[in-house]
């Protein structure tokens, strides 16, 4: 079995958020499982970043792709022996700034025409005019709307005989252009309709990966059933309830090599479930860092996110001063709502020995927060899986967050049943509100007080199977399912 992985970023190479988590660790599971006899390749543009971190490169072809002339790379991810296709054209995608938006967070305003080229670069790849015309993929995944017209050019233009997989990481972010695109993204016009890829009279890349591709997959059971209602179907439930039958949801996992206390290079301790000891030289050395007054007792709540709507940190600032009061000391790892920065930041100046605002993207630190910290807190509004409550779960450091998607599949409130049959791994919020977190808050900090019940929970979510071999199987399955539908 061949497949390509179609996806705009990748760990290690270059990462904005869980996708490029994802992207690095389940092809590799994938190749890993004794019961895959085949192939992945990744096919993904050439930034800067990732033309500087591939290994063994060498130039396949060069090609046109809408007009642009693109050079085609082959290489490996650094430690793997995964292999990238990466796609080399200077002025698309060697620019300083990030994959999708530039230095202050303005979108790309080419991003149709960067995104459109992963796309045909992709469906080209599962063609009969493949640059890599010994390596015709049996099927391909694309993820989120950046490779959603792979497969409309697939069905449309190349009468493709690759199967195609959309998967959904996040069906906020959409990619939605003017129609004054459709020429010079080579789309054919008469399909620009409701049974096409258009969407409120514009060209949707979302939209054409959910309707032209064979199946359907997100990444968790509870969110495939959230984004075929109103509330969190983002316009899109209609045609999601018409594909139900071809739609899976698959709990992410983590890559434990990347994400593992035993392991981590970050930290300057390391620890397991059977020696947790470890990690309270972890918090030591970060209250130190943080200038926080060193003390086991003062416990320690961490975040590591982007701030945005989706996450609902928005509800912490007015609720911290209280907890700031009975000795709670939080650091805050993240960027982006400027108003949330500033909230944040004005906290930390009030309150300097508890309160740490990091404005930013800092892989180490982020390990540190998710090993040092006692608590871990994710309110998100809805998350179509969650990594970070993941990875609180295998550190020791059970998370709170609300009743969605991904989170409500992998965290269990503690309560009395749960406790007593050891199933309790976090605390789960009765609604979104400010209210309700200080009240989840307040419960979690004192069972936090108990070190014995504390234990406990640590231990029970330290030892819940969350690494990516559980789900790769799923995945091949749904690979198998594509490849025998008609
Ligand atoms: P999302 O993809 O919606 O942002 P996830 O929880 O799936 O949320 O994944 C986020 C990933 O990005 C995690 O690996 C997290 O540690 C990382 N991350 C988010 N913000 C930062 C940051 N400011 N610095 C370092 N890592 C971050
Ligand atoms: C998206 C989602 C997040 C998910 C990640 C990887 O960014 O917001 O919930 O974990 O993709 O699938």
């Amino acid at each position: 079995m061949r497949v390509l992985f179609a996806t705009s970023e990748a760990f290690p190479l270059i990462k904005t958020g869980g996708l490029a988590d994802v992207s690095g660790a389940l092809p590799k599971a994938i190749r890993q499982l004794s019961t895959f006899k085949g192939d992945i390749k990744l096919v993904m543009p050439g930034y800067s970043a990732v033309l500087a971190k591939l290994k063994h490169v060498e130039t396949i072809a060069n090609i046109d792709v809408l007009g642009e002339t693109c050079t085609i790379l082959t290489g490996t991810i650094p430690g793997t022996v995964l292999d990238v296709i990466a796609i080399k054209n200077e002025a698309l995608y060697e620019r300083a700034g990030g994959p999708y938006s530039d230095e202050n967070g303005k979108d790309w305003l080419d991003n149709a025409l960067r995104f459109g080229v992963l796309s045909r670069v992709a469906s080209l790849l599962c063609s009969a005019n493949s640059p890599l015309p010994n390596w015709q993929p049996d099927l391909i995944q694309c993820n989120d709307w950046q490779t959603g017209l792979a497969p409309a050019y697939m069905k449309l233009l190349d009468n493709s005989t690759t199967k195609s997989i959309f998967s959904i990481h996040n069906l906020a972010f959409q990619g939605n252009f003017h129609a004054n695109w459709l020429t010079r993204l080579e789309l054919p016009a008469a399909h620009f309709q409701i049974n096409g890829f258009e969407y409120f009279e514009q060209i949707s890349f979302l939209k054409a990966g959910l309707f032209y591709a064979d199946q359907l997959s997100t990444v968790s059971p509870t969110y495939a059933q959230e984004i075929q209602t109103e509330s969190l179907g983002f316009g899109l439930q209609g045609l999601l309830q018409t594909r139900s039958n071809d739609l899976t949801g698959i709990l992410n996992g983590i890559d434990t090599q990347e994400w593992n206390p035993e392991l981590d290079t970050h930290l300057p301790k390391n620890y397991s479930n059977q020696r947790i000891t470890g990690k309270s030289a972890v918090k030591k050395k970060l209250q130190q860092q943080l200038g926080f007054q060193i003390d086991a007792h003062a416990p320690l709540l961490g975040i590591v996110s982007r701030l945005t709507h989706q996450k609902g940190l928005d509800l912490l600032p007015s609720i911290m001063p209280q907890l700031i009061n009975q000795g709670c000391q939080f650091v805050i790892l993240g960027s982006g709502d400027k108003a949330l920065e500033a909230s944040f930041t004005d906290l930390a100046k009030r309150f300097s020995d508890q309160v740490s605002m990091n404005i930013g993207y800092h892989e180490h630190l982020s390990h540190n927060i998710i090993a040092g910290a006692d608590i871990f807190i994710m309110p998100s509004r809805f998350e179509p899986c969650g990594l970070n409550q993941l990875y609180g779960l295998a550190y020791g450091t059970p998370p709170i967050v609300t009743a969605t998607g991904g989170l409500a599949d992998s965290v269990t409130d503690t309560n009395d049943a749960t406790f007593k049959n050891n199933t309790a791994t976090g605390f789960v919020l009765k609604s979104v509100t400010s209210a309700s977190l200080l009240t989840t808050i307040q419960r979690a900090l004192k069972i936090w007080k108990d070190k014995t019940d504390w234990r406990k929970i640590q231990k029970n979510g330290m030892s819940r199977e969350v690494s990516w071999e559980f789900s790769a199987q799923f995945y091949l399955d749904l690979y198998k399912k594509t490849l025998s539908t008609h």
